[in-house]
Formats: structure tokens, C-alpha cells, sequence
């Protein structure tokens, strides 16, 4: 069969595997590759295993894959044969030399432009899906520009979906934006691109500019998402200090139609690949230009983010009588958030790490992130009295306290009274994400420490 478009992804991680399988899913009529420099990860994009969970994920590769969705290794035939590249890499924070701990690690990016130049036969569309500095396009296109035969355009595509939300953020998104140069070639490349987006987004929502803005506006949103949580989390610490209820402060606030209701939950705290690190590369570049007061403001952003999760720590060692010392720990919970399997930078982390540094056993029970936890503590070194169980009643059996440090829905209706039951006395439950009833789970027998309101405890 001759496709319309032949499409390349390179990276078929979280951003790369579902928005590479949206296109193929939405466009039947063009065919859609996605390589990546890990064969272990193609290999689990074409089983039955897919290596990221996604609500829906399942159905979308199902109907695509072997159609005109195809996961591949070898990244030198697919971009000889494909002339639209969308480039998924990561760009995770430095982590040595120049800029180590702040700026973004462009080893991964560079080395994909490399391989465009090297192989490329025919003029290509380069599109920068990840998330990238500002200003990489314009290293982007003087790497390229190295080959004299063949023409490139580079266009900034940030993605915009939420991971746990991820495919109904890509099929419905609040806007699609394409960041483009204003030269003849790089007008029609931003045209072609808008035309692949709008087989199913409506044309309003298909935004475009210049291609610096668009650079920055993705680390801008992230920037402002992660400040809204930082902001409540803050006025967290301060409504249990003075027996104000953050709930209902965050419903107050909400209900102003200028700010609006969403991302005003107070929680343990932040985490996944992107906040931190988008953040960080912000404050980076602000930096660089000499805009140091900008910088402090937002990395206010990741130190109240800190604190917020240290503030959990020394609050179950107070309730604990100080000392966790031999007790055991059940967390409910290891994804950074719910729906995902996702553990980057999740509280979770911290969370384990501080408990094992206190000498307490921990269990770690989550529907979807096991085989990512095991892999967290044992790359970051965290050494201790550590199990994992799935069953959430089992898990929290012998234990002296619980810790909710992911919003997964399984928790919400469990039966506290069996699982109180089960546990060891005086019990403790830690709600790092507000998400259980309070009252009841009080009356049930447990000690209940909430985020941002007064503890219900029966001593
Ligand atoms: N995860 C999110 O929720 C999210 C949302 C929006 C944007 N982003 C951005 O999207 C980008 C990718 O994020 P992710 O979460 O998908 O990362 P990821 O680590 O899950 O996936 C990146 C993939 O790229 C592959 N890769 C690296 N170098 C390569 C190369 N030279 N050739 C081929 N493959 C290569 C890696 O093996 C990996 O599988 C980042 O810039 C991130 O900031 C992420």
C-alpha cells in the first residue's frame, strides 16, 4: 500500500510511543514508524507488554500496529525513508560538569541531529516534540546545515499531554502548537505540519508562532502548573499551623473565575520527569542572561516543593513519637501520580529513601509502578527492609502506619475497617494526597494526618 505521509518518531518512550500511535490511529492514510536507540523498549512496544501504562493505550496500538504503526531499531533506515521527523527524545537535567543539577542534558537531542545529518538522502522536516531550551532549534538547524545536498526545516512542537490523561490529552488537546521560522520553506513545512494535525484537531486550536516562543511557552506552562501546586502546598503548611482547612481555602480561591479550580490540591508534593527539570533549565537560562531574580522566583517554585515533601517526613516522625525506628510502613502508592507507571521523580522516592534512612521497614504496594520502584531504589542505591505487594490489604497487614502518595482511585474505597483490623496499634494513616475520608477512617481508630488540616488523632 502507498502512504500519503511517511511520518518517523525517534524516541518511543512516554511522549514518543503515545503521540507517534495517535497520528497512525487519527491519519490511516499515513504510515508511521518509531524507532529508538533502546531495542529492549521496541521490543516491548510490539508485544503484548507495552513498556508505558496509558488508559486506552492498549486499544489505540491494537488497532495501529502492523497497519500503519511500526516500532523499529534501526534508526538509519528510518530516517533514510521517512521525510517528516518528529524527534521524542529525552532531555533529562545534567547531571555532570557545566550547568550540573540545572541545565537540560542535550547529549541525547545532539546525538539524534547527528544521525538526521548522516543519514538523511532527501530533505527532511525536523520537528522538535520534547522539550528543549530555548533556542535549540537554531543548534538544531546548524548541525544540519552541515549538508549542503539536502534542505532541512526544524519546527518546535512541544507536547503538551499529562501523563495518566495522556491519550485523551492527545486526541482532544487545548492546543496544538507549532513553532516556525518565517522563511519561504519554513512556512510551508509549519503548513504541512497543520495539515497532519488536522485530520482530527479543530483548526482554532492549531496555534502557531514564532519558533522562540513556542520553545519557551512549553517550559513556561509546565513552570506555572508546577508553581499552582507549590503555591497551595505552601498555604498547606500554614492552614495546619493555624487549624485552617486547605480544602476549602482551595475551593474559596477557585472559585474566582481568574485563577479556576484545577491543580489547587495540596499534596506530599510534585514529581515526574518534567516539572522539576523544566523548571530547573528555566532558572538555567535566566541565569545565563543575568535575570537573577527571575531565577530565584522560580526555583521558589522547587524549594517549596522540597520542603513540602520534608514537612511529610518530620510529620509522620512526629506523630510517631519520633522515632520509626523498626516500624513498619506500608505506602499506598509509588507512581508520581495516578493512572501512570510512571515513577520519575516521584515523592515516593523521597519518601522510601527518608523512611529507610529512620531505620523503618517499608512496604510498597501500587497497581501499576512495582517493576519501576524496584528498579528506583535499586539505581538510587536506597538500601533497606523493603517489599512489594500489589494487594493493598496485604500490604498494609502488620504495619504500624500508611502513607497515600499517589491519588489512585483503588484507595478511596477500600475497606479501612478490615485493613484497621489487620494493622499494628496505636495506627496511623498519612493521606499525602487528601483523597480518603477522614472523619470516617477517625472513628474506624486510625490516626489521621492529613495535608493542610487539623490531625484527627485519639490520644
Ligand atoms: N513524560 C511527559 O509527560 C512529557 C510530556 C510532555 C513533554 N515531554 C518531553 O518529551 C521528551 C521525551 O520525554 P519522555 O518522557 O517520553 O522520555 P522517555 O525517557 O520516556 O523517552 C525517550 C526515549 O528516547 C530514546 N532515545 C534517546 N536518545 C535517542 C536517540 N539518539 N535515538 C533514538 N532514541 C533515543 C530513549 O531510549 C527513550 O526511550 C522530553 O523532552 C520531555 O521533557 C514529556
Amino acid at each position: 500500500m502507498k502512504f500519503e505521509k511517511n511520518i518517523l518518531g525517534i524516541g518511543a518512550g512516554y511522549v514518543g510511543g503515545p503521540s507517534m500511535a495517535i497520528i497512525a490511529y487519527k491519519c490511516p492514510t499515513y504510515k508511521v514508524t518509531v524507532v529508538d536507540i533502546n531495542p529492549q523498549r521496541i521490543a516491548a512496544w510490539n508485544s503484548d507488554d507495552l513498556p508505558v501504562y496509558e488508559p486506552g493505550l492498549d486499544a489505540v496500538i491494537a488497532a495501529t500496529r502492523g497497519k500503519n504503526l511500526f516500532f523499529s531499531a534501526d534508526i538509519e533506515a528510518g530516517i533514510r525513508e521517512n521525510d517528516i521527523i518528529f524527534v521524542n527524545v529525552n532531555t533529562p537535567i545534567k547531571m555532570f560538569g557545566a550547568g550540573a543539577g540545572m541545565a537540560t542534558d542535550l547529549q541525547y537531542w545532539e546525538k539524534t541531529a547527528r544521525q538526521i545529518l548522516q543519514y538523511s538522502r532527501s530533505s527532511k522536516i525536523v520537528i522538535e516534540k520534547g522539550t528543549f531550551p530555548v533556542k535549540t532549534a537554531l543548534a538544531m538547524e546548524r548541525i544540519l546545515s552541515n549538508n549542503k545536498t539536502v534542505h532541512f526545516d526544524v519546527l518546535s512542537n512541544p507536547e503538551f499531554l499529562s501523563e495518566g490523561t495522556a491519550l485523551k490529552d492527545l486526541e482532544n488537546p487545548d492546543r496544538v502548537l507549532i513553532g516556525f521560522r518565517e522563511t519561504e520553506s519554513g512556512i510551508k513545512a509549519r503548513d504541512t505540519l497543520v495539515e497532519i494535525y488536522a485530520n482530527w484537531v479543530p483548526r482554532e486550536r492549531i496555534i502557531t508562532s514564532n519558533i522562540w516562543s513556542s520553545e519557551l511557552s512549553k517550559l513556561v506552562s509546565n513552570a506555572f502548573l508546577a508553581q499552582r501546586i507549590s503555591s497551595i502546598n505552601a498555604i498547606s503548611a500554614f492552614c495546619e499551623k493555624t487549624d485552617a482547612d486547605i480544602t476549602e481555602v482551595a475551593r474559596i480561591v477557585g472559585m474566582d473565575s481568574r485563577l479556576g479550580n484545577k491543580f489547587l490540591n495540596a499534596s506530599v508534593g510534585f514529581g515526574g520527569s518534567c516539572f522539576k527539570k523544566d523548571i530547573l533549565s528555566l532558572v538555567y537560562l535566566c541565569r545565563h542572561y543575568n535575570l537573577n531574580e527571575v531565577a530565584d522566583y522560580w526555583e521558589g517554585v522547587i524549594k517549596i516543593n522540597q520542603y513540602q515533601q520534608e514537612r511529610f517526613i518530620l510529620n509522620m516522625l512526629n506523630a510517631m513519637f519520633n522515632t520509626i525506628t523498626g516500624k513498619k510502613i506500608c505506602l499506598f502508592g509509588f507512581a508520581f501520580k495516578a493512572n501512570t507507571g510512571d515513577t520519575r521523580e516521584s515523592p515516593a522516592i523521597f519518601v522510601a529513601r527518608r523512611l529507610l534512612e529512620e531505620q523503618a521497614e517499608i512496604v510498597i504496594s501500587d497497581p501499576k509502578a512495582l517493576k519501576n520502584a524496584r528498579n528506583d531504589l535499586q539505581l538510587e542505591g536506597i538500601a533497606g527492609k523493603v517489599s512489594y505487594i500489589e494487594d493493598p490489604y496485604e500490604a498494609a497487614q502488620g504495619c504500624h502506619a500508611i502513607a497515600v502518595l499517589t491519588e489512585w482511585d483503588i484507595y478511596r474505597d477500600l475497606d479501612f475497617q478490615k485493613i484497621y483490623g489487620t494493622m499494628t496499634k496505636p495506627t496511623f494513616i498519612f493521606d499525602g494526597r487528601n483523597i480518603l475520608d477522614h472523619e470516617k477512617l477517625f472513628k474506624i481508630g486510625f490516626n489521621v494526618y492529613p495535608i493542610g488540616k487539623p490531625a484527627l488523632v485519639h490520644f
